[in-house]
């Protein structure tokens, strides 16, 4: 039997980096977990299909889910730790963590954990490491398909510079990650990304197996670190003396192109960024995670300024927060201290339409075009004090909207829709 429901309240969607549609009195409606339409109250209201069931949202704004482009579900439990930058941070607290994910019963348990969280800050679709052990992304992807959602995910590939226990070879990780994609990919709402952690933890032998697996499985995502934290630049320099640059190091392997995310990317050079907009690959922007293990200042203009697609990461447990609104606020403030504006759209359009292109999945997901996958939140402008007492001084649209985005968190995310049924855990 058809489903139909009609959400009726405040809505706004991006059509592209530009442009936006945005109702104050309108709805959405919903047919068997896709869009059907969306526009305003006066014209949908008295003409929805007989059986549709009216839900409506007042002092609330109905947007597309966040789209999470980079985080590390492993790293749940080492979230705020102390003191440390990236390469320390890697081997005083991230390594150990992911040593226990050999055990499936203890990956399963903060699989569910982590996606809890994921609904609870109204983030619908992610791209996630999972580690080195094939068995956790089983358990990740297991606990994703409960609840029907759309999920990416990939096996850490690691052969060199990290604790033995956490090491793979360029054979074995060519090995299971292809039976991972053969059980995984496609499955339902689930993707597989091929995930080599960063340069300095694989052999070239090894970055040329994900080569090979890209090859091999052409519509797989891939996903890795890029140039992240100036010691971390300078080893890979060191380590890779034949590569032009950073980049380079991937790029021999042909590990770019329109499926290809790269995390942070704070110190690329101008031909950097032009290869990576020529390979139409994306960027992941963690402003999370730059400030908390202190990375640096990510610099937005340039991948303005080049047109490289990019969205928004949490990086949990590099970033503090698994919430997408905390992170529009932390990349406001990067952006502030380099002298540059960060509008609340286009935040909007980083967490929603943006981040859903980054991974190439904007045919399915982002915006309430008819025909896509209605993974959507309501947004309570009034969730607490601040924001209710803050809204009485605000006009429509953009204030609202930048007010709600920098004080809103995961209580200001009310309910999360997936493929437009209301998620419960
Ligand atoms: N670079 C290599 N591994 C990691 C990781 O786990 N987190 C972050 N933020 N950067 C990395
Ligand atoms: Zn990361």
């Amino acid at each position: 039997m058809t489903s139909l429901t009609a959400h009726r309240g405040e809505i706004l969607h991006c059509l592209n980096e530009n442009e936006h549609q945005y109702f104050e009195d309108g709805v959405l409606l919903i047919k068997d977990g896709y869009i059907e339409n969306v526009g305003p109250s006066v014209d949908l209201i008295n003409n929805l299909p007989e059986g549709t069931e009216l839900i409506e949202h007042p002092n609330c704004l109905i947007t597309p889910g966040f789209v999470d482009t980079h985080i590390h579900y492993p790293q749940c439990e080492i979230i705020a730790s102390y003191g440390e930058q990236l390469l320390e941070w890697l081997e005083t607290y991230t390594f150990p963590a992911e040593q226990k994910f050999a055990d499936k019963e203890y990956a399963s348990g903060i699989a569910r954990f982590f996606l809890n969280q994921l609904i609870n800050n109204g983030t619908t679709t992610a791209m996630v490491f999972a580690t080195v052990h094939p068995q956790s992304v089983d358990a990740f992807f297991s606990e994703a398909e409960k609840h029907n959602l759309r999920m990416i995910c990939g096996k850490v590939m690691m052969d060199r510079n990290a604790p033995q226990a956490l090491l793979d070879t360029p054979e074995s990780s060519y090995q299971e990650s292809r039976e991972l994609i053969e059980k995984w990919h496609n499955k339902g709402r689930l993707a597989y990304a091929v995930t080599p952690r960063f340069a300095p933890t694989s052999s070239d032998e090894q970055l040329a197996s994900a080569g090979r697996l890209l090859k091999e499985y052409p519509d797989v995502h891939f996903q890795t670190h890029l140039s992240e934290n100036k010691k971390e630049c300078e080893w890979v320099a060191e380590l890779f003396p034949e590569s032009k640059n950073y980049l380079d190091v991937y790029e021999r392997h042909q590990l770019l192109g329109k499926r290809s995310l790269f995390a942070h990317g704070i110190y690329l050079d101008d031909g950097e960024w032009q290869r990576l907009a020529e390979t139409d690959s994306a960027i992941s922007f963690c402003p999370g995670s730059n400030l908390f293990i202190g990375s640096g200042l990510f610099k937005l203009h340039k991948a303005r300024e080049h047109q490289v697609k990019t969205g928004l990461g949490t990086d949990v447990a590099g970033g503090d927060s698994f919430s997408l609104l905390r992170t529009i606020n932390q990349a406001y403030k990067t952006q502030q201290l380099q002298g540059e504006k960060l509008s609340a759209l286009e935040s909007l359009y980083l967490a929603t339409l943006g981040g859903a292109r980054a991974l190439d999945l904007h045919d399915k997901i982002g915006n309430f075009e008819t025909g896509k996958e209605a993974d959507f939140v309501i947004l309570d402008y009034l969730a607490t004090d601040l924001l209710g007492f803050k809204m009485q001084y605000c006009e429509p649209l953009e204030e609202r909207l930048f007010t709600l985005l920098h004080l809103g968190d995961d209580r200001a995310v009310k309910q999360t829709y997936i493929m437009g049924a209301e998620i419960t855990f």
